[in-house]
């Protein structure tokens, strides 16, 4: 017998309930196994999660047999289904990216462009290739000299910090995933933002985790939900992006982090805290004191920092870090090996270049970032009046309240026109987020402009939509 492929079931009633406002323009079919496919994306529908079969979602639904056919016909079509003899339609996410065909502006990415000056890094990095090449060519905890660097860096910030306090990783996805499936046990409670960086919190369920939230907005954190939480519930772990969070933008004032650093030391919980974003400082007017700093000698147990150099220098240097005390970070490296065997020291070798000259590149992507973070919030202001436009002083992207709950029905008629967003849902737990969506400042300023002018026609076209949302309408959300 051959084992069904399908590790959970939704039926049709409970599907319709999560389609919500899903008849968004296109022919009804494809208008629904778009939706499918958004709500397969942000994690509402699980991957391998078997559909109702046709003929119960056409009744559900009220729609006729022939559209539901035609909706999984479509979706097998793009990947995001298959159809198993005894295991049913079985959603997936497509292996190759089918999705982004036909793109013409990506605003689903917050992915900034390489720094200038990297080609020079590289040709430096060719011409040390005898060096490189002598070398086995990766390793599991980093180049001593690379990791001298990163804590020289946490020293000049106040944070005294040897280099075995540093481990190297694979980008700073690498070293939050690596960390949670070392320190979690299955179904240890894991405090989590909402919204929050979703890759994230999918590295914690991988790896046994409860989630729990805490929400944030454009404002900031709710200091006294947070440290209530982590109070009451003693988590295991709490992930935390203290400075220009993905995707609020928001940074953590000092007196929160005072007090979320002291509840998590009197309840053992593990602070993840993720700086990926931290030195992408625009025009904050002061920069509150890391946890590493806080934490200090006293409480440096509670604290495990990772960095990465994928948003300020290239994504396609694959190079994060991880700091924490001596004792976690050897089973970090005893732990690494079940999932990967080292961090390229060709990526090493650019890395140390880079940090050379960290500031130098710094203030070359803080250049680019503040001039297409204004153009993007002149444009979205002039242009949608009706969206509430946050200001960020950092960071990627703009969190934008839309003030109606249709940012999947946006996201999913915006790829329609050309443009790839992520709905807000992507970046909660729990299908919330429904009213706001992430728009990435990151884009060369022609892609933006463009982007822009297609959200616009899109929100257009969705007004009698938002105007049936309007009973759900809040006020503004900033
Ligand atoms: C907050 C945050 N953490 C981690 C990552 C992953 O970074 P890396 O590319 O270094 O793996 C990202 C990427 O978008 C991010 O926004």
């Amino acid at each position: 017998m051959t084992r069904s492929l399908a590790r959970a079931h939704i039926g049709a009633k409970q599907l319709v309930a999560l389609l919500g406002e899903w008849e968004v323009g296109d022919a009804v079919y494809s208008a629904l196994a778009a939706r499918i496919a958004l709500l397969l994306d942000d994690g509402r529908i699980a991957t391998y999660t078997r559909l109702p079969a046709e003929r119960e979602l056409a009744d559900a639904l009220g729609r006729s047999r022939t559209t539901v056919v035609a909706a999984y016909r479509a979706l097998r079509d793009s990947g995001h289904l298959i159809s198993v003899r005894g295991s049913g339609s079985v959603a997936v996410l497509p292996t190759s990216p089918t999705a982004t065909s036909g793109t013409e502006v990506d605003f689903a990415r917050a992915v900034p462009p390489p720094v200038p000056g990297l080609s020079d890094v590289l040709s430096r990095a060719g011409d040390a290739a005898t060096t490189i090449l002598a070398h086995p060519g990766f390793d599991l905890v980093g180049e001593r000299h690379l990791r001298e660097q990163i804590a020289e860096r946490y020293c000049a910030l106040g944070a005294p910090t040897s280099a075995e306090q540093i481990m190297i990783t694979v980008g700073a996805q690498h070293a939050i995933a690596l960390v949670s499936r070392t320190v979690l046990r299955h179904r240890d409670n894991v405090v989590v933002e909402a919204p929050t960086y979703p890759h994230a919190y999918e590295a914690v369920l991988t790896a046994g985790g409860r989630l729990a939230s805490t929400p944030v907005s454009n404002l900031g954190w709710d200091g006294e939900h947070l440290v209530s939480i982590v109070t009451r519930m003693r988590p295991q772990l709490a992930y935390l992006i203290p400075d220009f969070h993905n995707p609020t933008g928001a940074t953590m004032p000092e007196a929160v982090r005072e007090r979320v650093l002291d509840a998590a030391r009197r309840s053992g919980t593990l602070l993840l805290v993720d700086e990926t974003t931290a030195d992408l400082d625009i025009d904050r007017p002061s920069a509150p004191p890391s946890f590493a700093c806080l934490a200090g000698r006293h409480s440096a147990g509670t604290v495990v920092s990772v960095g990465s150099l994928s948003k300020t220098i290239w994504g396609g240097l694959r190079i994060g870090w991880v700091r924490a005390d001596p004792v976690l970070l050897s089973r970090l490296v005893g732990a690494r090996p079940a999932g990967d065997l080292g961090t390229s020291v060709l990526d090493q070798t650019v890395a140390a270049d880079v940090l050379s000259n960290y500031d130098g590149f710094l203030a070359h992507r803080r250049a680019l970032l503040r001039d297409r973070r204004d153009l993007l919030t002149d444009l979205l202001r002039t242009q949608l009046p009706d969206w509430d436009i946050p200001v960020v002083r950092g960071g990627l992207s703009l969190w934008v309240g839309l003030r109606a709950p249709i940012s999947s029905a946006l996201a999913q008629a915006a790829q329609r026109r050309g443009v790839r967003i992520t709905a807000g849902t992507k970046f909660g737990t729990d299908g919330t987020h429904e009213r706001f969506i992430r728009v990435p400042f990151t884009g060369d300023p022609d892609r933006i402009r463009r982007g822009v002018g297609i959200l616009r026609d899109t929100w257009d076209s969705l007004l009698p939509l938002a105007g049936a949302a309007a009973h759900h309408r809040l006020p503004p959300t900033l």
